[in-house]
């Protein structure tokens, strides 16, 4: 199977194990207070690239004024509207589209956003990546208005106190969009913390590694710390 599809069917089934895993990142809140310092979420029309299984938009609609998430993966979707829908709020709508042409009109939103999700261009196409991320980046100009921004959250290491590029890919990745886009970056822990040794265990050797398994451990309360970058742009 190409890489492609081997990671298109690991998303299709392991849904639920992402949103456990998830619930346990970034205990402590940071990701959305650095956000807010970036750009006050409050009122803000949002469109959310490669929202999985809602983590980051359940934490948006609480701020904004609407947020519109939307991701290739139908199951992961499913269990965002699930989420979505205990939160009581009707501040938000979600649907199937591709990061590449999000269903929705040009201008339309104050903020676009993506979260662990463009890396992923990475896996599409390895040999011809710039030319996708450009397109992606282009899609997010479209869907916003004049003036508005637009955010990009990514890897900086798992298991790392401080923040370093976790592959030389990733590191060429993220500097074209500071050097040939001109995005700004900043960085926030994201720590995970896990209820108890088999959780850690379980949910760290499926999604990372044994060896961040075995890190996180040795660590009396099961924590795994996580660096994640904030990059972010003004049309
Ligand atoms: C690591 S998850 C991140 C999910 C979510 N943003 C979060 O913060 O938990 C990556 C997500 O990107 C989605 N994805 C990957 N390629 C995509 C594409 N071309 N268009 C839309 N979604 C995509 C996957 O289906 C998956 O839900």
């Amino acid at each position: 199977m190409a890489e492609i599809d081997l990671i298109r069917a690991f998303y299709r089934n392991q849904a639920r194990q992402y949103q456990r895993l998830v619930a346990r990142q970034d205990h402590q809140g940071k990701l959305l207070a650095a956000l807010d310092e970036i750009v006050a979420l409050a009122g803000l029309v949002i469109v959310e690239f490669g929202a999985g299984t809602g983590n980051l938009t359940s934490a948006l609609v609480d701020r904004a004024a609407r947020v519109h998430a939307f991701d290739i993966e139908p199951s992961m979707l499913a269990l965002a509207r699930t989420q979505l829908m205990d939160s009581g709020l009707r501040n938000w709508s979600l649907a199937a589209g591709d990061n590449g042409r999000m269903p929705v009109a040009a201008n339309c939103a104050d903020l676009a956003i993506e979260a662990w999700s463009f890396v992923h261009v990475l896996d599409w196409q390895p040999n011809d990546w710039r030319r996708l991320v450009d397109q992606l980046l282009a899609e997010m100009q479209r869907v916003i208005k004049p003036g508005g921004l637009a955010i990009l959250v990514e890897d900086l290491g798992i298991g790392r106190h401080q923040p370093q590029a976790p592959t030389a890919d990733m590191e060429r990745l993220y500097g074209h969009w500071q050097e040939r886009h001109g995005f700004q970056r900043s960085w926030v822990r994201t720590d995970y913390q896990f209820a108890s040794a088999q959780e850690a265990d379980e949910l760290t050797r499926l999604f990372f590694s044994a060896d961040l398994a075995e890190q996180c451990l040795r660590s009396p309360s099961f924590l795994l710390p996580e660096c994640t970058g904030i990059w972010w742009k003004r049309f």
